[in-house]
């Protein structure tokens, strides 16, 4: 028989806290809600009735069960009120020495056969049980942002966490309507650990002024399905909060340096730019706590891009495979006129387009020697575009004899909008506004992006798929789960190996073969399992 939960506390009602206080008093458990101070307090019932009157205003509540759900909380500043439940939650900042501190305390306050979890992200849940006289009773409950909305929770049991403490919270995410997934203790548990590396990398996007942030948010949503940028991601999860677990994850998770925290997020948090939660991050937002986006000066200008822009009317495709076809059915229906020639065929034909995309094979001597001729058969001040995925612009910019002229064209999957513009150190400010107008008129959604391997998507998607094969080659979990994890947990459209068999693994190995050359970083070398798996033509997946 699993133990019955009555009664539950929460410590920390922040940008969690109050979350999983509304998921316990959804599901009919008492719950007192504990914080610092009474401001604190008010924050988190502001928080918690905010939520549950959007949920009664888009009809998913109704009015009575959102006052029988507040009528379930009980409000108190300091730990004292928690000496009667049966599990306490604690969800206060993501810092070893506040929660070993609050774990000590709570092990004196609550009853002797109170369970005693953490929300933590990051950190050791056997270092935080250890500070209490009872860790086999000390669990790692992880919820995921927002807590009412995300269905996945990671429960970490440590070496000492007993077995009936697992059994019986894993009943209590069954009664929460929650999907579980129960692992031992690593930095980052499952979802996390995947998460993170990738957030700090597109931090360090925007800091090298590689992508705006519009566009690196619009490139992650657009090109892989995510809910949100990460950049925007990064905000709703709490610039204070991301600092420390990448911090953590970095200490503990064997000194990746991926994780060490980009010098913008620090100078962030330190100038109190904490995301949604102070009202400004990457972005800016109505008032502190709300979602809701303003302008502000880095905002662009929806006509800038395209001044200078040169007039397109004929456009010439090279190639004759698939994406080189559906790239003659956009442009015509577009109205422009188009000229479709082979790389083996005459290029003369193409000496009046004002613009030349070539999409043929990814293959460095053939698309060098057919840029060569290109600039030599072209008409000055034609734009000459690429759709290479895994070459560097510049290379075959360089062979034309004009690079200003010459634009990367990623489309970075047929079955999205996107397509990445990519500007190489010399392509000109006319090129790329002309790459712009004619994305645009394709109606599709242009990023500009700097020449680097994998442009945006590419670059911020492999590190994680390889992560993801990492974690599996370390047998911490199953490709089940994992998937499940980046699903349930953070709102991905497919998880990593579904994507991995998808995209194909020889074709993913390609990508991240091409992204580790040039960043020489160790952890984005591809898995050894990967290779393998490439060798054996084998799927992920069966
Ligand atoms: N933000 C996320 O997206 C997210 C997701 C999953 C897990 N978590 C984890 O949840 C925990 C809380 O993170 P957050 O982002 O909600 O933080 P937050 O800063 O939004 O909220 C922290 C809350 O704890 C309170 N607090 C501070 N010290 C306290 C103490 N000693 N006793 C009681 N309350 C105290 C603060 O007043 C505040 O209300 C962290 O461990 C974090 O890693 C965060």
């Amino acid at each position: 028989m699993a133990r019955e939960f009555t009664r539950v506390g929460v410590v920390g009602l922040g940008t969690m806290g109050a979350g999983i206080v509304e998921v316990f008093a959804r599901n009919g458990v008492e719950v007192v809600a504990v914080d610092i101070s009474e401001a604190a307090l008010e924050r988190g019932r502001a928080n918690l009735t905010g939520s549950t009157d959007r949920a009664v205003a888009r009809g998913k509540l109704a009015e009575a069960d959102r006052d029988a759900l507040i009528g379930r909380v009980t409000f108190a500043v300091g730990l004292g009120a928690l000496d009667s439940v049966d599990l306490v939650i604690e969800a206060v900042p993501e810092r070893l020495d506040i929660k070993q501190r609050l774990f000590a305390e709570l092990d004196r306050v609550c009853k002797p056969e109170a369970i005693l979890a953490t929300n933590t992200s990051s950190l050791s849940v056997t270092e935080i049980a250890v500070a209490t006289t009872r860790p086999d009773q000390v669990i790692g409950i992880h919820f995921f942002n927002p807590a009412p909305v995300m269905k996945l929770v990671e429960v970490v049991r440590t070496v000492v966490t007993s077995a009936e403490v697992v059994a019986d919270v894993e009943a209590l995410c069954v009664r929460l309507g929650k999907v579980d997934v129960t692992i031992t203790d690593r930095a980052g548990f499952i979802a996390n650990a995947l998460l993170f590396g990738y957030l700090n990398q597109a931090i360090g996007m925007y800091e090298s002024r590689y992508a705006t942030r519009e566009d690196i948010d619009a490139a992650m949503k657009l090109g892989c399905g995510l809910p949100m940028g990460p950049l925007a991601l990064l905000d709703l999860i709490g610039l204070d909060t991301a600092y420390e677990i990448l911090d953590t994850m970095y200490r503990r998770g064997g000194r990746d340096r991926r994780h060490s925290p980009v010098p913008l997020l620090r100078q962030m948090v330190t100038a109190g730019l904490l995301g949604r939660k102070s009202g400004r991050g990457f972005y800016t937002y109505e008032r502190p706590g709300s979602g809701r986006l303003v302008p502000d000066e880095s905002t662009p200008v929806a006509s800038a891009p395209l001044e200078g822009a040169r007039t397109v009317a004929t456009v010439g495709v090279v190639g004759s495979g698939a994406l080189a076809a559906g790239l003659v059915e956009s442009l015509t229906t577009a109205g422009y006129q188009v000229t479709q020639v082979d790389p083996a065929t005459e290029l003369a034909s193409l000496a009046e387009a004002d613009l030349v995309i070539e999409a043929v094979a990814d293959e460095p001597e053939v698309k060098k020697a057919l840029f060569a001729g290109l600039g030599e058969v072209c008409k000055p001040g034609a734009v000459l575009a690429t759709t290479t995925a895994t070459l560097a612009v510049i290379e075959l910019a360089m062979a034309t004899g004009r690079p200003a002229e010459v634009v990367g064209l990623h489309f970075a999957n047929p079955a999205t909008p996107l397509v990445e513009i990519v500007q190489t150190i010399l392509t000109s400010a006319e090129t790329t506004a002309t790459a712009r107008a004619v994305v645009a008129a394709l109606g599709r959604t242009g990023v500009v992006c700097g020449d680097s391997a994998g442009f945006i998507v590419n670059a911020l998607l492999f590190p994680y798929l390889n992560d993801a094969v990492r974690m599996l080659e370390a047998h911490y979990s199953t490709t089940d789960d994992i998937d499940a994890a980046m699903k349930l947990g953070c709102g991905y459209p497919a998880g990593p190996f579904e994507l991995l068999d998808s995209i194909g693994p020889d074709r993913s190995l390609a990508v991240l073969r091409a992204v580790y050359r040039q960043s020489r970083e160790p952890g984005l070398a591809p898995a050894p399992l990967l290779e393998q798996l490439v060798t054996a033509a084998r799927s992920f997946r069966g």
